[in-house]
């Protein structure tokens, strides 16, 4: 497993909070697998006793992360669910310390499979209901393709409007980098009060 050392990407930042919010025998959700570099980083971090499940609607997001999990021998605590995201509320009944996106398109296959807004807030909704207290759901957002940026406004418009007293919202972005760098949504559950 790779541990941040360096700042030069959100995902780096990503992985210091994640690291603090997931302890070994957590229940994690993947809600984008892609090429499974979550879901096999997830999976090492809750360890034998925890549980990942991982979300992509493409077949072949599937493939390549089973692969992934099989030369690493940890397919036991993972299940990857050919569906969408915003239907996780289906399969999961447990709270979980956390729930990472990392959106846009399958980096390689085709371009036309984006998340979308729709889903994506749904999904999002879902997931903080099923966060345990301090719990992150972390959100990775890309503008630089066509519907990013319409995908980053209507995450910007919700996540805005999440009452104070129960989560805390930050975002971090390179302000320094050209070409549309990636930004970062965190999210925290606050204890239920
Ligand atoms: C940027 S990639 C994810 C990269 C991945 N986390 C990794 O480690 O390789 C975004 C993924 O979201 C998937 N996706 C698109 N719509 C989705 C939905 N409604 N539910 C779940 N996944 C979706 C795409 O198929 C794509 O594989």
């Amino acid at each position: 497993m790779t541990k941040a050392k360096h700042l030069t990407k959100v995902t780096d930042i990503n992985k210091l909070f994640l690291e603090q919010a997931i302890n070994e025998g957590d229940i994690v959700v993947d809600a984008t697998m892609g090429n499974g570099y979550d879901t096999k980083y997830l999976a090492h971090l809750v360890g034998e006793n925890g549980f990942v499940y991982a979300f992509d609607v493409q077949e072949e997001a599937l493939k390549s992360t089973k692969k992934k999990l099989e030369k690493d021998e940890i397919t036991d605590r993972v299940e990857l669910i050919l569906d969408g995201h915003e239907n996780m509320d289906k399969y999961i009944d447990k709270k979980v310390a956390c729930v990472v996106f990392n959106l846009g398109y399958l980096p390689r296959a085709q371009h036309m499979i984006i998340t979308k807004p729709n889903t994506t807030i749904k999904a999002i909704e879902h997931s903080l209901n099923l966060l345990k207290p301090h719990g992150i759901v972390s959100i990775a957002i890309y503008t630089g393709h066509p519907g990013g940026e319409e995908e980053k406004n209507s995450i910007y418009d919700f996540v805005e409007n999440l009452d104070q007293n129960e989560f805390s919202v930050l975002e971090s972005k390179f302000v320094n980098q050209i070409n549309n760098p990636p930004q970062l949504i965190l999210i925290e559950k606050k204890m239920e009060y």
